[in-house]
């Protein structure tokens, strides 16, 4: 594996996600694996789970790693081809993601999108300049439109807790005051799409993902009767697809409470964190027996540490 930035980078999910859960019962046994190689996390945004999770899968497996917040340490970088640098920005992509390459044996890079022209974002102009430039294998850390190692952290997580052998697996939509990425979502729904789930998709009028990422889900406006006997509920908000980057007046009533999980019984609610507690989802379920939040968010340093093995075992 040279590039991990979607599930089509991956040849088998299922033993992907085996891996995984193997690591995280033997975390050390492939500790010579990394020993002497360098990874560079570069972030051009913030971040929390994915910059802990990915650095400790780094150091289980030997690696040496270099932390890069580029928006801030870095110097001011130029994304366009083709501009005259007369203005603010100091260090033009190419040169910056190749010297970078020369520092590094795998790089991962985070950049979130602009929300203000689709075209562009879903291009993952930046992404797709580290790759061509760096010259060494690329893990997303969240791109513009997909955020591929949340998503295996998100499966482990299913295959590990599910108690049936196809569980129902609805993605709800939720409230937030400020335009979010469909990073997660679409990716979320790219992952359960090539999984053996039932996968429903539930959102209000409006909110609807790019077709790209949904093909094979079963998608509603009915929160309720998508909630119906759900084995897990994925809570996230994201703005809407058209108008791009928009947030829709209402829909607060979408936050999932206690109130309305008792439609699914046996359900185990997720969130990629982080999350704002009773504006997308409550704090009774947060604090509460049904959610796995936490043990999702554990999870994201087994599914980092199979990516960098697979990538250190071809590479
Ligand atoms: N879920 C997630 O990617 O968290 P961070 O943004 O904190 O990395």
């Amino acid at each position: 594996m040279k590039l991990f930035s979607s599930v089509n980078d991956v040849q088998d999910v299922p033993a992907l996600v085996a891996e995984a859960l193997r690591l995280k019962q033997d975390p050390f046994a492939y500790k010579q694996l990394g020993l002497n190689k360098t990874i560079s996390l570069v972030f051009l945004n913030p971040s929390l789970r994915t910059r802990m999770s990915t650095q400790k899968a780094a150091m289980n497996l030997g690696m040496n790693v270099i932390v890069l917040n580029i928006d801030k340490e870095g110097w001011a970088l130029e994304l366009r081809d083709g501009v005259v640098m007369n203005g603010t920005t100091v260090e033009h992509i190419r040169e910056a993601a190749a010297v970078m390459g020369e520092y590094s044996d795998i790089i991962g890079v985070r950049s979130f999108p602009g929300l203000k022209d689709r075209d562009e974002d879903y291009s993952e102009a930046i992404f797709n300049k580290f790759v061509e430039f760096c010259k060494v294998p690329v893990v997303s850390l969240e791109s513009a439109t997909r955020h591929p190692l949340q998503s295996l952290a998100d499966l482990v997580t299913i295959e590990e807790l599910k108690t049936t052998s196809r569980p129902k697996v609805v993605l709800t939509w939720a409230p937030h005051i400020k335009p979010l990425p469909q990073a997660v979502p679409n990716s979320f729904a790219e992952w359960m799409c090539r999984a053996d789930v039932d996968f429903v998709i539930a959102h209000p009028a409006g909110y609807e993902l790019s077709q790209e990422f949904t093909s094979g889900a079963t998608i509603t406006h009915d929160q309720n009767e998508a909630l119906k006997d759900a084995d897990f509920i994925y809570v996230k908000n994201w703005s809407a697809y058209e108008p791009y980057g928009n947030v829709l007046p209402g829909n607060e009533d979408w936050m999932l409470t206690n109130d309305k999980l008792g439609i699914a019984p046996n359900a185990k609610v997720m969130h990629c964190l982080p999350v704002r507690r009773d504006l997308e989802l409550s704090s009774e379920i947060l604090d509460g027996p049904r959610s796995v939040v936490i043990h999702e968010a554990g999870n994201r340093v087994w599914a980092a540490q199979a990516v960098l093995k697979k990538i250190l075992e071809s590479n």
